[in-house]
């Protein structure tokens, strides 16, 4: 464990933390439950254990405080802890978190759903994005009767075995962009269940053509993203959205798009309404409940009704799906973001591109060669090669292991060790709506002193 002071606080107040982490080690495989903030994850500091949290700002069980831009994983959007998200669980909890019925605040989180977002008639509740994915593969299988799903490289949509196709394998692995080799992200993937999966290069509008005219008859849906965004947020190109509508169209291949990250985050009504695109179904997580878990499949009527209990229909269980606590939690914050409205959204767009042009003079100052991506509601930032043009980058094996992860990884602990939380591996950097002027201005004040101890 290095010792090392990161950023202007003297970081040797890990203690607690420490601790934690090596009873974990006792108890935990890789010393917690999801493998993303597993042992390793904070390197050079120890696992960082958050007590609490208010607005935008986070503290640890050390007593260190920070200003958070992790924000778990995309997963807060409001802010920490508002008080009509509080106090609407608290009221819950006190009735009761379990009834194994439906409760009010099902029929009004759906209704609200269906009113943000364009592509949603129908709506059900799970409780992790995972899930949903799953639930729509499964339903558009279902409905078409075909068997094949086709993802593209370099897109992450949870972690069945589906999805856990051609996430983020090393590019020079990939084989052909026509044909590529499937490879599955770790091991315990089946054969059979990779065999149902194609995995094509994003953002080549050709390529899907000629796949889906190749296998239209058996894929049963296309599932993207609106941006990428868990490898580095590439946007889409003009235009390839509304034709990968366009084909889905014409080969009877449903379009799934997977709004955990984008949905609430890069607009109130997801990436569907900020690119116009009217998938048949959707998929959300993270902001939809702003910390809590819940997820949610959406889509048109004619799809979404075909979930029944029917043997020749399609299913969706879960004993937690629709759980009253999570709910009261989705309520609540859906109806403050629908106070937030477009003005809110407006603004945390521009505080996101005053931090992206912020950050993008600092590293021109220090010398530094950084890409950082289009505002998105997150941004990330890239350290690259002089000469490496990322503005052309459009797929995952335009991006995939070029930026230098190591310089990112010692930007983000001196930003964490001046009280700035953000993700220690590159990842998304998010704003939330607690976010203020004063968070922005702050954040750029530590980037300029981290930038320039890039080489201490
Ligand atoms: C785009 C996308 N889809 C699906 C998922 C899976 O969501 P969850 O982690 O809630 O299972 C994630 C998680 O990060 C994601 O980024």
């Amino acid at each position: 464990m290095v010792d090392k002071s990161y950023g202007e606080v003297p970081r040797s107040g890990y203690s607690r933390s420490r601790t934690l982490q090596e009873a974990a080690s006792e108890e935990i495989p890789e010393a917690a439950s999801s493998n993303y903030r597993g042992s390793t994850a904070y390197d050079p500091y120890p696992m960082i254990y958050m007590q609490e949290a208010d607005g935008a700002t986070l503290t640890d069980v050390d007593g260190n405080e920070y200003v958070d831009f992790h924000c778990g994983v995309s997963a807060m959007i409001t802010g920490h802890c508002p008080d009509r998200q509080v106090e609407a669980v608290r009221n819950q909890v006190k009735r009761g978190s379990y009834f194994a019925t439906s409760v009010e605040a099902e029929v009004e989180a759906a209704r609200l759903v269906n009113d943000l977002v364009p592509g949603a008639e129908r709506t059900k509740f799970a409780s992790t994005g995972t899930e949903a994915v799953m639930t729509a593969i499964k339903l558009a299988r279902a409905y078409t009767g075909k068997e094949r799903i086709l993802k593209f490289e370099g897109m992450y949509h949870g972690h069945t075995d589906y999805a856990l196709v051609n996430v983020h394998p090393h590019p020079e692995n990939l084989g052909t962009r026509r044909n590529p080799t499937k490879i599955p992200e770790a091991n315990g993937v089946p054969t059979a269940t990779m065999d149902t999966v194609e995995a094509i290069p994003w953002n080549d509008p050709s390529i899907l053509e000629e796949r889906l005219e190749r296998q239209g008859d058996e894929i049963a849906a296309v599932i993207t993203e609106g941006v990428m965004s868990n490898s580095g947020l590439l946007w889409p190109r003009d235009g390839y959205l509304r034709e990968l509508r366009r084909l889905t169209e014409r080969h009877d291949v449903l379009l799934i798009l997977d709004e955990v990250v984008t949905g609430f985050r890069m607009a109130i009504d997801g990436a569907q309404g900020y690119f116009d695109l009217e998938p048949d179904l959707a998929t959300f997580g993270k902001g939809l409940a702003n910390g809590y878990p819940a997820a949610a499949l959406t889509g048109t009527a004619p799809v979404m009704e075909f979930i029944e209990t029917a043997p020749d229909k399609a299913t969706f269980m879960g004993t937690f799906s629709g759980n009253p606590l999570v709910l009261a939690a989705t309520r609540a914050n859906l109806e403050l973001l629908q106070e937030i409205g477009q003005s809110g959204y407006e603004d945390l767009f521009s505080k996101g591109e005053q931090f992206c042009a912020g950050i993008r003079d600092i590293a021109a100052d220090a010398g530094e060669d950084i890409f950082v991506p289009e505002f998105a509601g997150f941004t990330a930032i890239h350290f690259v090669e002089p000469d490496t043009h990322p503005e052309q980058w459009q797929d995952w094996r335009d991006i995939g292991g070029k930026p230098d992860a190591d310089r990112y990884e010692k930007f983000a602990a001196e930003m964490i060790g001046q009280g700035y939380f953000f993700p220690p591996k590159t990842g998304r950097i998010n704003l939330m709506h607690a976010h203020t002027d004063e968070h922005i201005d702050g954040v750029l004040e530590a980037a300029k002193a981290a930038m320039r101890s890039l080489d201490d």
